[in-house]
């Protein structure tokens, strides 16, 4: 059995191979950590429940554009009663005024850009470029 050898240390670094992000997460500290998006210290609520937000967000971000740019409709009646203005930067920036601790912690952990920034203002970045 010249091949025993062989047939172990293959056996081995295909082990370490195929358990890699278990311990590299381990190593890194990094295991069963989410994204921690920062929440907003001085508001409670948001538009609609945590739950719907967290999975919906995008869908509502979608009929908010389409109801503006196509329809011209501008406010948002809440699950709760409030009324919003359908607005990317105006509304969900201003509660959630810290992009980069909240959007983008989520974003570059779930591995998506949103190419929205691309016209829509993020007011952190206004204030870094002096405009
Ligand atoms: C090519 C430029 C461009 C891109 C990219 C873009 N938008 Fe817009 N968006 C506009 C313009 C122009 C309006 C109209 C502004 C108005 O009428 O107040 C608008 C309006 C909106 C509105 C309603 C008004 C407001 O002030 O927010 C929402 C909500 C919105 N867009 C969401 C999005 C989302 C979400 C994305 C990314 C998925 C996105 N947009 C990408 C140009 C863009
Ligand atoms: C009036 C302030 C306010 C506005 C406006 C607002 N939010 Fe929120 N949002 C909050 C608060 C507060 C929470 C956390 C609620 C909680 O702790 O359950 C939250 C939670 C969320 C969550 C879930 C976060 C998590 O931990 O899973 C997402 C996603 C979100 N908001 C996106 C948006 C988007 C997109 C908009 C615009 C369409 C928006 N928010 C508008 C205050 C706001
Ligand atoms: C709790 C985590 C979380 C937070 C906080 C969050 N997002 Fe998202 N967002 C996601 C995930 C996950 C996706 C991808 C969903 C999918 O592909 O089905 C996404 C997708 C999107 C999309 C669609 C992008 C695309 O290319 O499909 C938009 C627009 C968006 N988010 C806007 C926002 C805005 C604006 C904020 C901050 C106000 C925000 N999100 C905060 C998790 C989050």
């Amino acid at each position: 059995m010249r091949d025993k050898g062989l047939i172990f240390g293959g056996l081995g670094i295909f082990l370490v191979a195929v358990t890699f992000p278990v311990w590299y997460n381990v190593a890194a500290g990094t295991t069963n950590k989410g994204p921690e998006p920062k929440l907003p210290a001085a508001e409670k609520q948001c538009v609609a429940p945590t739950e719907t937000m967290r999975t919906s967000h995008m869908d509502m971000l979608i009929t908010w554009r389409d109801q503006v740019v196509r329809q011209n409709r501008r406010e948002y009646k809440a699950f709760n009663g409030a009324t919003y203005e359908m607005r990317l930067t105006g509304t969900c920036l201003k509660c959630h005024d810290n992009k980069a601790e909240f959007c983008d912690r989520c974003h570059n952990y779930a591995g998506v850009q949103p190419y929205c920034w691309e016209c829509h203002v993020d007011p952190a970045h206004l204030q870094r470029s002096g405009g």
